[in-house]
């Protein structure tokens, strides 16, 4: 195995970002009519950072397994809810948002009916894909860890609790509790699907899922240092950074990067794993 110096995130990802776009797509392509196929690649098809199906992907090798078609099929599914949650959350009945990635929203491009379907459209899709696994033990594995991931106990109850069901958030303990399930969950799930996809062990399994933890919880952490410019004064939602400060809030993401990379201390071929969790940490956007 190449020493983990030599290793490059950029030269690793791309292939597998390219490999990753027609998979996306060919999951709705065949919608109907053809407008709303349209509309339904159009979120698909602006760059993202494709975090979560890079872990996923990762995972899979992490337990020295080379991504099969299971994995990339987790891997599709993962990103098809991560997308549809990005179309339906930048609705105006939620966060009203004209832009994402850099382009218009869907329901700005669209219509905010076509942007519910679209959405709609993703999240099912995302099932489809997985039902279509080989192995239907693997099939329904995979089936629970994405509807745990993404469900009711899971993402859309952090979106549940963001959009102030139980109250405001004011505390370090309330807004974790928002993360865990809005963003940390799907980034646990996306490691989970990986591993399973690799036949990982029950030790691998739990390893990754402290892996999966610590970095949902980094991620979140190191997007709101990158979001701290735009913190407006008392009046904006609550953040890491105007809870902690931010040197505070840069000094935990380290920390949980290096409980991250503890976790992966038994699996020498984490390499990717090692390398992901650090961009996630550091990354500039
Ligand atoms: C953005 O996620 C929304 C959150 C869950 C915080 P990403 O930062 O992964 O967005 P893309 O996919 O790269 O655009
Ligand atoms: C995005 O959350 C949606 C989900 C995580 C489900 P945010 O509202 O915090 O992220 P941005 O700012 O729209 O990317
Ligand atoms: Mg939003």
């Amino acid at each position: 195995m190449a020493p983990a110096a030599t290793f490059s995130l950029s030269n690793w990802a791309e292939p597998l970002r390219q490999a990753l776009q027609p998979r996306l797509r060919a999951a709705v392509e065949d919608a109907v009519p053809r407008r709303f196929a349209e509309a339904c690649i159009y979120p698909l098809e602006t760059g993202g950072k494709r975090v979560r199906p890079l872990l996923c992907l990762a995972a899979t090798q992490a337990v020295g397994s080379e991504p099969n078609a299971a994995t990339w099929a987790a891997a599709v599914a993962i990103e098809l809810v991560h997308t549809y949650s990005l179309v339906h959350d930048d609705l105006p009945a939620m966060d009203d948002d004209d832009e994402r990635r850099g382009r218009p929203t869907v329901h700005k491009a669209y219509d905010d009916g076509v942007a519910v379907l679209v959405g709609d459209a993703l999240l099912t899709a995302a099932f489809e894909v997985l039902a279509r696994v080989e192995d239907p033990a693997l099939a329904i594995a995979l089936v629970r860890e994405l509807s745990d991931a993404a469900g009711h106990r899971g993402m859309i109850a952090g979106q549940a609790l963001d959009i102030g069901m139980e109250g405001a958030v004011r505390d370090l303990t309330g807004l974790q509790e928002v993360h865990r399930r809005k963003t940390g969950a799907l980034i646990r799930g996306a490691v989970r699907m990986g591993a399973l996809c690799g036949r990982a062990d029950a030790g691998q399994l739990a390893s990754l899922t402290t892996y999966g933890e610590a970095v949902g919880f980094a991620f979140q952490l190191a997007d709101d240092v990158l979001d701290a410019d735009e913190d407006q004064g008392d009046d904006g939602p609550p953040s890491y950074v105007r809870l902690l400060g931010i040197e505070e809030t840069r000094r935990r993401a380290e920390s949980e990067l290096d409980w991250a990379l503890a976790a992966l201390s038994p699996m020498p071929e984490a390499v990717a794993l090692r390398s992901l969790a650090t961009f996630t940490v550091r990354r500039d956007h």
